[in-house]
């Protein structure tokens, strides 16, 4: 049997492409090991979203050149966003590499592997229509499945390259999604994600994603429902009603903001100003009690002046997020705001960065602190990594819970929260606390 290794980068959609890389080798009679050593193929999935991601796989490509100089007939394969983006470049940066797979290009993966003649071999077409829903998958099978229910995207937003590299949206079928929901449960997963890069825009005919959130919520076995990340200007009434009408669905949205301020968000083209942005807020808040909000927020975005930084400032501080992701402006080759002058300085952006880190680990903090005392029901997903015999697992709103077990991976638990940080929440069994 032929072995292949795979090392997976970026996010939750990569995490998903490479079950479905891993599932569609397998049926070509390949076995995915966890060693590159032991691989016949050694592929990288990869994200381009910003420099740093790129430089680290560059990186790993110099370490994994000596696999070939032991083994010649080792294939090295960059799959993925970054293999789309930087087609036209990355043999010379990496002269090992055998094959570029873009994110529609999975399909000939295995034929391009059967190719063994030393030369370059690529996928690279963009494929409107590809939405892979009869490939294989080969799940992980814990206790949380990630499902695409929707590739590509059509926003451009200025800064970002993901329109680039995955091209054009497309949404799966509701019927391919609903039968891939029972096979997660019949595997025994309890909770699914549903991904897509605006996953709120799933639509199939006049079935939009409000009714793909009803149709989940109908699926037996399936205990918890997750959605990321949808777009802020497609979040409709009727997706926050069914985010309020079905129990299943949990009380937590990932809801990416980029900036606090109306003249960057234009220019960044998000397609909402503040003020719509927080009536959305304010709605989700009211129709769907304690719900979790975090969020994605750009620093440093070409003309983002001190004012505007500000304006993100004060933004964070009225909508108080339970956790957020917050990044650097890294220029992406390709897009609109690339074309613009990258006129915030590098050491200004790392203020800026390290003044939202530890505002939002203050407000994390609180929030969080607010919560002791309150009871929550825990999913398990397995042990701690400490103190020894404690499980660990995530509460309705996604946080990270740790408590004594024994408690099986899957199993629901009763927590009362007893101590809080800004990222773990501590509790135990609300009978042990009750005793
Ligand atoms: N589809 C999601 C975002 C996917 S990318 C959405 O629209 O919200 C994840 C995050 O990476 C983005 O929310 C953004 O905050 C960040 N990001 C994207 N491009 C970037 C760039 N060029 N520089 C820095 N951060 C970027
Ligand atoms: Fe990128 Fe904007 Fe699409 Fe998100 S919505 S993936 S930020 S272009
Ligand atoms: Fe990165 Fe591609 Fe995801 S660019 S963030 S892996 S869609």
């Amino acid at each position: 049997m032929r072995t292949v290794y795979i090392e997976t980068y970026g996010c939750q959609m990569n995490v998903a492409d490479t079950e479905m890389i891993t599932g569609s080798l397998a049926a070509h009679g390949y076995g995915r090991v966890d060693r590159p050593d032991d691989a016949d193929v050694i592929l990288l999935n990869t994200c381009a979203i910003r420099d740093h991601a790129e430089a680290r796989v560059l990186g790993r490509l110099g370490e994994l050149a000596r696999h070939k100089k032991a083994r010649p007939r080792v294939r090295i394969g960059v799959t993925g966003c970054m293999a789309q983006h930087l087609r036209d470049t990355l043999r010379d940066r990496a002269p090992h590499v055998d094959l570029l797979v873009g994110p529609d290009g999975y399909r000939r993966l295995p034929a391009l592997l059967d190719a063994d003649d030393g030369e370059l071999h690529t996928a690279l077409r963009l494929d409107p229509t590809e939405t892979y829903a009869d490939l294989p998958m080969q799940r992980a099978g814990g206790v949380r499945a990630w499902l695409t229910v929707m590739r590509g995207c059509d926003r451009f937003c200025t800064f970002c390259i993901v329109p680039y590299v995955r091209g054009r949206e497309r949404s799966l079928p509701l019927g391919a999604i609903v039968d891939e929901l029972h096979a997660v449960a019949a595997a025994g997963s309890k909770e699914v994600v549903l991904l897509g890069q605006t996953v709120n825009a799933w639509r199939d005919g006049d079935t939009t994603f409000a009714d793909l959130l009803r149709a989940a919520d109908a699926v037996d076995g399936i205990e918890r429902i997750r959605f990321t990340s949808p777009h802020p200007a497609e979040m409709t009434d009727a997706a926050i009603d069914a985010m309020a009408g079905c129990p299943k669905v949990m009380p937590q949205l990932h809801l990416p903001v980029q900036s606090g301020s109306d003249p960057v968000l234009q220019r960044m083209a998000r397609d909402y100003g503040v003020a719509a942005y927080e009536d959305l807020v304010a709605r989700l808040r009211e129709r769907v009690p304690g719900i979790a909000l975090s969020t994605d927020v750009i620093v440093g975005f070409p003309g983002e002046s001190d004012a505007d930084f500000a304006a993100t400032e004060a933004l964070m501080e009225r909508v108080r997020y339970d956790s957020a992701f917050l990044f650097k402006y890294s220029t992406r080759e390709g897009t609109r705001a690339a074309k613009w002058v990258d006129d915030v300085p590098e050491t200004e952006k790392g203020r800026r960065l390290e003044r939202l880190i530890a505002l939002q680990e203050r407000i994390s903090a609180e929030v969080n602190a607010a919560s002791v005392g309150s009871e929550v029901d825990v999913l398990v997903e397995g042990p701690a990594r400490r103190p020894d015999g404690w499980v660990i697992g995530k509460s309705p709103q996604f946080k990270t819970v740790v408590l004594p077990g024994p408690a099986a991976p899957g199993t629901l638990v009763r927590v009362r929260i007893e101590a809080a940080t800004s990222h773990t929440l501590r509790g135990v069994p609300s009978s042990a606390a009750a005793a």
